[in-house]
C-alpha cells in the first residue's frame, strides 16, 4: 500500500494572507509529493512497503543499512506534512482551552510564554528542521529536530510541528523566519492539538486509583476523591501535627492541601480526573503508595 499524499483539509488560499496560496501549492504539491515518491520508490519491493509512517520512524534501527537515510528523511517528510496540514486552519488562532491549556500553563506558566519559547526553538534550528510541542506522558515541552526528523522516533508524541524548512516561507517572507513563525500561530488549529494530547499515550495508573483511603473514618477509594474530602483530610491531619508517633503527618497534611488545590485548579471533580502523572506523584506524598524514590 504505497503512501499518498493526502487533500489539503482546506483550499489553497485558506490560510491568506499567513500562509499564501502559492507557498500552499509548492510545499504541498511538490515538496510533499517528491517525499512520498521516493519513500514509495525505497520501499517498494521491501517486507516494510506496507508498514505505516509513524511504525517505520519508531524502528528506524531495524531499517537495513541501505534504505535506513532514504527512508529516515522521506518518510518522516511525509508523516511530518501530514501532520502539518492537519495543524493549521482558516479558523484558527488564539489559544487552546481545557486541558492543553493547563498543561501549558503547567510548563510554560502563560501561553505568552509558551509562544516565545516555540518561536526561540523555530528560530535556533540551523538549516532545515522543525520545532515541536511535544508530550511525553508526564509533561509537554518542546524539542527541535533537523531534516524531516519526527519526535516519535524518541518515543515523544508530537502535538504540534512548525515547519521552518525555507520551502516553508521564503516565497512570502524570504529569509525573515520570524514573520513566518508570527503568522503560523494566526492558523494553528488548537481542536486538533487538543485531539492529540487527548489521545496521547500516559501511564496506566488504574491500580493506584483503586487503592483505598481512610477519610474521616470511612473507607474510600482514592480515584474518588473530591476536593472536600482532600480538604476534610488535610484538616484533620493539621490537628495531629506535633503527635509524636506520627512524624510524618505535616508532610502528609500539606500533600492533601496540595491535592485539593490541583483539583480545584484543573477543575477536577475527582482524583480520576487529574492527568495520570499526577494521580501517582500525588498518591506517593500522600503515602497512598510507597514512594519510589527516597523521601529524604
Ligand atoms: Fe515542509
Amino acid at each position: 500500500m504505497a503512501y499518498k499524499v493526502p487533500d489539503l483539509p482546506y483550499p489553497y488560499d485558506a490560510l491568506e494572507p499567513h500562509i499564501s496560496e502559492e507557498t500552499m501549492r509548492l510545499h504541498h504539491d511538490k515538496h510533499h509529493q517528491a517525499y512520498v515518491d521516493k519513500a514509495n520508490s525505497a520501499l517498494a519491493g521491501s517486507e516494510w512497503e506496507d508498514v505505516r509512517p509513524k511504525e517505520i520512524l519508531t524502528r528506524l534501527a531495524e531499517l537495513p543499512g541501505d534504505l535506513r537515510e532514504t527512508v529516515r528523511n522521506n518518510a518522516g517528510g511525509h508523516y511530518n506534512h501530514c501532520m502539518f496540514w492537519r495543524s493549521m486552519s482558516p479558523d484558527g488562532g488564539g489559544q487552546p482551552e481545557g486541558k492543553l491549556s493547563r498543561a501549558i500553563k503547567d510548563t510554560f506558566d502563560s501561553f505568552a510564554r509558551f509562544k516565545e519559547t516555540l518561536t526561540e526553538a523555530g528560530l535556533s534550528v540551523f538549516g532545515s528542521g522543525w520545532a515541536w510541542l511535544v508530550f511525553d506522558g508526564k509533561r509537554i515541552f518542546i524539542v527541535t529536530t533537523t531534516n524531516q526528523d519526527n519526535p516519535v522516533s524518541d518515543g515523544l508524541t508530537p502535538l504540534l510541528g512548525l515547519d521552518v524548512w525555507e520551502h516553508a516561507y521564503y516565497l512570502t517572507y524570504e529569509n525573515r523566519r520570524p514573520d513566518y513563525i508570527e503568522a503560523f500561530f494566526n492558523v494553528i488549529d488548537w481542536d486538533v492539538v487538543a485531539e492529540r494530547f487527548a489521545e496521547a499515550p500516559r501511564p496506566d495508573v488504574s491500580d493506584i486509583l483503586d487503592r483505598t483511603v481512610s477519610i474521616s473514618g470511612a473507607q474510600k477509594r482514592y480515584g474518588d476523591i473530591s476536593y472536600d474530602d482532600a480538604r476534610t483530610q488535610a484538616a484533620e491531619l493539621k490537628a495531629l501535627t506535633g503527635w509524636g508517633p506520627m512524624a510524618k503527618v505535616g508532610t502528609v497534611a500539606r500533600a492533601w492541601t496540595a491535592l485539593s488545590v490541583t483539583l480545584e485548579r484543573h477543575g477536577a471533580a475527582t482524583v480520576t480526573d487529574l492527568e495520570p502523572s499526577e494521580v501517582a506523584q500525588m498518591a506517593e506524598e500522600l503515602w497512598i503508595v510507597p514512594p519510589s524514590r527516597s523521601m529524604v
